[in-house]
Order: structure tokens, then sequence, then C-alpha cells
């Protein structure tokens, strides 16, 4: 009886551990992602590519994310054309963050066009989705 009791303690606190570190959208895009070929993901290598800079011969000629999510992602950014705030972006600051595979999907195909001038391959995806995911933890 005490022995049953214990295992279903262990396997809560397993579960509660997985759900505060893991997103289920996350897991779902890395799979789609691994299914093209990409991987292994770093966090790393996301955050590079987030402080890395664009040049473009109009305004703003520099581009990065950071121009419109700044390096602290526990931070609010600005979106640097319009000036209205954007929501931080680390999921432990604010709990929407990716949470919608489409929401994601739909704004790293605008973002990437916008700062890199072009699509992000899916290993690049999945770097950047690390990144986020680990900041503000
Ligand atoms: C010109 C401003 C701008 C730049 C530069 C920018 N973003 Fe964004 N990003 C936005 C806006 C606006 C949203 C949607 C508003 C919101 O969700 O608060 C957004 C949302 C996102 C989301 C959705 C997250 C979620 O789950 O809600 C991701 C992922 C993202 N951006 C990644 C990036 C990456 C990676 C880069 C650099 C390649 C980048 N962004 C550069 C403005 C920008």
């Amino acid at each position: 009886m005490m022995k049953t009791f214990t295992t279903l303690i262990t396997a809560g606190a397993l579960l509660l551990a997985q759900s505060a570190s893991a997103s289920p959208a996350v897991d779902a895009m890395l799979k789609v992602y691994s299914d093209t070929g990409a991987g292994p993901f770093s966090a790393e290598a996301g955050e590079r590519m987030w402080q890395e800079k664009h040049s473009y011969a109009e305004i703003p000629t520099e581009r990065s994310c950071v121009s419109c999510h700044t390096n602290n992602l526990s931070d609010s950014g600005q979106h640097v054309k319009t000036h209205k705030v954007i929501k931080p972006m680390a999921p432990t600051v604010n709990a929407e963050r990716l949470t919608d595979t489409k929401q994601i999907e739909k704004w790293f195909m605008r973002n990437c066009k916008w700062t890199i001038g072009r699509e992000c391959s899916p290993q690049e995806k999945g770097d950047f989705l690390l990144f986020i995911q680990k900041s503000g933890v």
C-alpha cells in the first residue's frame, strides 16, 4: 500500500516537473522540423541568431530579433516601426508564449522575412524555439 502511494507521488512529481519545463507546442514543432532532417537543436545557436544583425539599404538599415523583442526576453519589447509594446517572449513570464503552433509559424514567417530577408529553415526555427523556451528561466 505504502509502496503504491510512493510510486504515485513520484509519478505526479515527474509530470509536474515536465509540464513546468516543456511546452507541448514546442515539442510538436521540433518533431515537425526533425522530420525534415533538421536537428539536433541548440539554444546557444538560437541566441547567436537572435542577436545577429542584418544590413539593409532601407530604414531600419540594421535589423535583428532584438530590434523588437530586446535582448532580455523577460522584458517587454517595442515594435521598431509601429512603437507598439510587445509582451515578453519568455514563457516563464508570459504564459501565452509558445502555446500555439499556428501563431508560432505565422510570426516566424513574418519576422524571419523582415529581419533576415528570407524564411527561416527548420533548423533555425528549432534553435530559436529552444532559446526562447529557455529564456527567463
Ligand atoms: C519588426 C518587429 C519584430 C522583429 C524584428 C521580430 N519580431 Fe517576433 N514578433 C513581433 C510581433 C509584433 C509579434 C506578435 C505580437 C505578440 O505576440 O506580442 C512577434 C511574435 C513572435 C513570435 C510568436 C511567439 C508566441 O508564441 O507568441 C515568435 C516565435 C517570434 N516573434 C520570433 C522572432 C524571431 C526569431 C525574430 C528574429 C528573426 C523576431 N521575432 C523578430 C515583432 C517582431
